[in-house]
């Protein structure tokens, strides 16, 4: 079959969060499978994009309200993504520094509409002057949540009525929201079709790939059921169109999060070395952030936003060092300006038991996946989360915060067959009591070790993930 995915992140061009690694990675696990997928995303003007050798294969210019826009289509003839992946090029719009997030001001980009709006409108100028067209289009969250609506209702892609859309909302916080009368940008379809872009009075892009898409999928059958119970005013929307939803668990690139040949590892180890290559680890991260090694070490990697759960990280580490718990914690990421201040001055005060390092730093987050103990992961909202599943491929103990794909991935270590820590309450108690747990836990080495041994050997690959998709994609062609 053949199927397009059309997203603003892809790993290892463009990487924000999670988005990033599904993208770079269902598709080349779906073309092991016998089919042809590739993936459209913007050009960025990133450094690996930069460095990137790319070829045009399109050159036009698209609508946009009553005027037009240049843009191209490259391909990045790199051979080892696994999948083709091709570059929308619209010269004013994406190159510049920053995905979302303007780096010199801290806040989002100030022409989002205009960046969002043009780029999907390209993706499909192109797509549907191919001769073979696609069998799936396949849009991610709502950068890319009018591509169903626009191939289902604009006059000028007619030829892709017929063709089946997916969309997969991987965080339903964010839903690209814009002024109703921004419609107008759009490439022209009958206007009693408004409501579909409608939510609220406004154009909501998320709602409108709700409500267009053949098929909504989440990240995981958790986060499925909090969506309909909550998801920021489109719950009402997702419990009507529940028929058409549904939840598929995210996997992970074992050859990229592979601690034998992890290229970013201090130490590489197998499953048979497991206790010594994860101590080497340990002993480096340690060194590097002043922490001692003989006491567990838990780790919080992510954005530190309130989704994330990282505003009880201060409280927590505060009330580890009241109680005098034998812990050490560590934070890596970027995220809210007041946590960055409040963590900052944690680390000066609990020298020896607290560090932080506050910046996105893909191979420090390899080494901590590998040399901690534990990760932390707090949530308030999990869609799917990755970290989790990396951690444990790597032998480190997941303590999880209940909810969605976390629930759905993570088993209590009180339970049978059970492997991780699992909190239900967001709050402060709940917090210390899961990591008292944990503490006694590592106490008992033995178990501890034996833990390790069950870690290693879960399996949470996309070989399995993407069967999901592709049986998905082939209904959807039969119907
Ligand atoms: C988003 C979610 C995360 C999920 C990822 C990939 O980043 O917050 O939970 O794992 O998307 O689907």
């Amino acid at each position: 079959m053949k199927i397009i995915h059309i997203s603003a992140e892809c790993y290892p061009a463009a990487k924000a969060g999670g988005l990033a690694d599904v993208v770079g990675a269902l598709p080349k696990y779906l073309n092991r499978n016998g089919h042809e997928s590739s993936v459209i995303i913007p050009k960025y003007k990133t450094d690996w994009l930069n460095r990137q050798k790319t070829k045009t294969v399109f050159k036009s210019e698209g609508p946009f309200g009553n005027g037009k826009f240049k843009f191209s289509v490259e391909k990045v003839l790199d051979h080892e993504l696994g999948f083709s992946l091709y570059l929308v090029n619209i010269p004013g719009k994406f190159d510049r520094e920053g995905i979302y997030i303007d780096p010199w001001s801290g806040y989002a980009f100030w022409d989002e509409m205009e960046r969002f709006f043009s780029f999907q409108i390209s993706a499909l100028e192109w797509i549907v002057q191919q001769k073979e067209l696609p069998e799936v289009v396949h849009c991610h969250d709502h950068h890319t949540g009018l591509i169903p609506f626009m191939m289902s209702k604009c006059f000028r892609y007619d030829k892709l009525h017929e063709t089946p859309s997916v969309l997969t909302i991987h965080n339903g916080e964010y839903q690209g929201r814009f002024d109703l009368y921004h419609y107008n940008k759009l490439p022209a379809f009958n206007l009693e079709e408004i409501g579909f872009l409608d939510w609220g009075g406004s154009l909501n892009a998320l709602a409108a790939g709700i409500k267009c898409a053949w098929k909504v999928t989440t990240v995981s059958e958790g986060y499925l059921n909090e969506l309909m119970e909550f998801c920021h005013g489109l719950e009402i929307l997702l419990q009507h169109e529940k028929e058409k939803a549904v939840g598929l668990i995210n996997g992970i690139d074992v050859e990229l999060w592979d601690p034998a040949t992890d290229p970013y590892l201090e130490k590489n180890y197998t499953f048979r070395n497991r206790i010594s290559g994860k101590k080497k680890n340990k002993e480096y991260l340690c060194k590097e952030f002043s922490l001692e090694l003989s006491k567990p070490l838990f780790s919080f990697i992510g954005r530190l936003v309130r989704e994330k759960g990282a505003d009880l990280l201060p409280e927590l580490i505060r009330e580890v060092r009241k109680q005098g718990l034998e812990m050490n914690i560590m934070v890596l990421g970027t995220g809210e300006p007041e946590l960055h201040r409040i963590f900052k001055q944690l680390s000066g005060k609990f020298i020896g038991y607290f560090d932080a390092r506050l910046e996105y730093n893909e191979r420090l987050a390899h080494n901590i996946y590998a040399g901690s103990d534990f990760l932390l992961m707090p949530s308030r909202v999990e869609p799917c989360g990755l970290n989790q599943m990396y951690a444990m491929r790597y032998g480190t103990v997941p303590v999880v915060r209940a909810t969605g794909g976390l629930a759905d991935t993570v088993v209590d270590i009180s339970e049978k067959g059970g492997y991780g820590f699992l909190f239900e309450e967001f709050s402060l108690d709940d917090a210390m009591a899961v990591v008292t747990r944990a503490v006694d836990f590592y106490e008992k080495q033995d178990k501890f070790k034996e833990n390790l041994k069950l870690l290693m050997k879960l399996d949470f690959s996309w070989d399995q993930a993407s069967i999901n998709y592709i049986e998905m994609y082939e209904q959807l062609n039969k119907d």
